[in-house]
């Protein structure tokens, strides 16, 4: 839809400039594309890279809070690559990290020290003690579900599964490829809708109910309404169903994510993207009583957990140092307080020029709504504006800012600065500008 206070055909005139002048100022970037469409599909290594742009640029190199693609323009990346490289491209200790280890053997298909040292620093920042590790969040999600299935015999909670929308009442698979079916194994609660978690639990056979502490991606940011999070706990542990939190995108928040700041007493976290410094690796803890799921010496078998890279020593010891050398207390101070300067920049930009839009605040992370605050995932999908969306994206590219994915961000990276904090906020005001001239 478009939003108010905005004439959309200004929008699509700015929009067709601004692309104009984007494809003339990356000529290395549209070759390589054409170039790599005879043997990747859509010109990248994976369909998602164009869905939500017009034209990706091929990248050279990235530094601290920036990235450089091959026709030389260097961005401000505010997207932080969906929260992956929160701690920064080409960090120090990372790198260092990842560099001794990939001298001395990546994976034995046996423990080191470094995973013991990663779980004990996990289970000090979220309350749950026992930590299994995968490649990425997905994966954590996906076992996560099976333990909460293993263990409640419940079969309402899948993975393929996690990728299902509620469209006008019917659930139906997120894209083409995905088992019909499984949209039966699926009830979606709407967050901050207690009735509607009631209604979904009341028949006591879902497993597990797998929600972030507050709602990123398609809807931008959606914070929780008092007493959401209370009768979320007390209706899973009344239902005996499995709690999962994962806090993928919302662990940026500070030491225990979301979950901390919250209070939250989960059951599972997941976990994954920038813990390992954007090495993959994903994660979760469980309570005690689920991870006896997985313990070998149980005699009715264990559940299904695993693949032969996961757990691996190079992904471990990015984490160790990203986790203990990186993303320490005084970061994540540091990135919440130049996150506050950016929502208030965000706020007065918008007042500057009248639009009924609300700045969006949570640590390092803002951005903006078209419209009030939302309070249910219904009302924050409809103030969404592709075109708007789009747009800004040109439009900052064209000016040295990357912002990829309005489900990011824009978020403070660890290296970031006040003075990148105000490029942003620069071009964001002159966007607004742009917009309402
Ligand atoms: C909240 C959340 N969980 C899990 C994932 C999946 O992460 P990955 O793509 O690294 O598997 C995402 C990805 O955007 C996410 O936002």
């Amino acid at each position: 839809m478009s939003s108010p206070g905005i004439d959309s055909a200004k929008v699509r005139e700015l929009h067709d400039r601004e692309l104009k002048k984007f494809v003339g100022t990356h000529p290395r970037s549209l070759a390589l594309l054409e170039r790599a469409r005879a043997h990747m599909p859509n010109g990248v290594p994976m369909a998602w890279m164009v869905i939500d742009q017009e034209i990706p640029v091929f990248v050279s190199h990235g530094e601290g809070a920036d990235f450089t693609d091959v026709d030389g323009h260097r961005y401000l990346d505010v997207n932080v690559s969906d929260m992956v490289m929160f701690c920064g491209y080409g960090n120090p200790e990372v790198a260092e990290a990842v560099a001794l280890r990939a001298w001395k053997g990546t994976q034995f298909l046996l423990p080191g020290v470094e995973a013991v040292e990663v779980a004990e620093e996990l289970a000090s920042r979220y309350p749950v003690p026992f930590w299994q590790f995968t490649l990425s969040a997905s994966q954590a999600n996906t076992e996560a579900i099976r333990i909460a299935r293993a263990a409640t015999g419940r079969e309402v909670g899948h993975f393929d599964e996690g990728l299902i929308n509620l469209e006008d009442g019917r659930l139906v698979p997120v894209q083409r490829g995905l088992v019909k079916a499984t949209a039966g194994k699926v009830r979606i609660a709407q967050f901050n809708d207690i009735e509607g978690l009631r209604r979904a639990l009341e028949p006591r056979d879902v497993a597990i109910v797998l929600t972030e502490p507050a709602l990123t991606n398609n809807v931008h940011l959606l914070l929780p309404q008092p007493g959401w999070h209370e009768a979320l706990r007390a209706m899973t542990r009344e239902t005996g169903t499995v709690l999962a939190i994962d806090e993928t995108h919302t662990c940026v928040v500070g030491p225990g994510g979301a979950t901390r700041r919250f209070r939250l007493d989960p059951d599972i976290v997941t976990i994954g993207k920038s813990i390992a410094g954007g090495v993959p690796l994903g994660a979760y803890g469980m309570i005690e009583p689920l991870a006896r799921e997985i313990d070998v010496r149980r005699e009715q078998g264990v559940t299904a957990t695993g693949g032969t890279l996961f757990g691996n020593p190079l992904s471990m010891a990015a984490a160790r140092a990203a986790l203990t050398k990186v993303l320490t207390p005084a970061a994540y101070d540091r990135t919440g307080a130049l996150g506050a300067r950016l929502a208030d920049g965000i706020e007065t930009a918008i007042r500057k020029v009248g639009l009924p839009w609300t700045a969006q605040r949570f640590g390092p992370r803002s951005g903006h709504w078209h419209g009030p605050e939302p309070k249910t995932g219904e009302q924050a999908l409809a103030l969404r504006d592709q075109l708007l969306t789009r747009t800004q994206r040109l439009f900052l590219a064209n000016r040295g800012v990357w912002e990829a994915l309005p489900g990011a961000g824009p978020t403070v990276a660890v290296p970031a600065r006040e003075a990148d904090v105000d490029r942003y906020l620069d071009g964001y005001a002159s966007f607004l500008g742009a917009v309402t001239a």
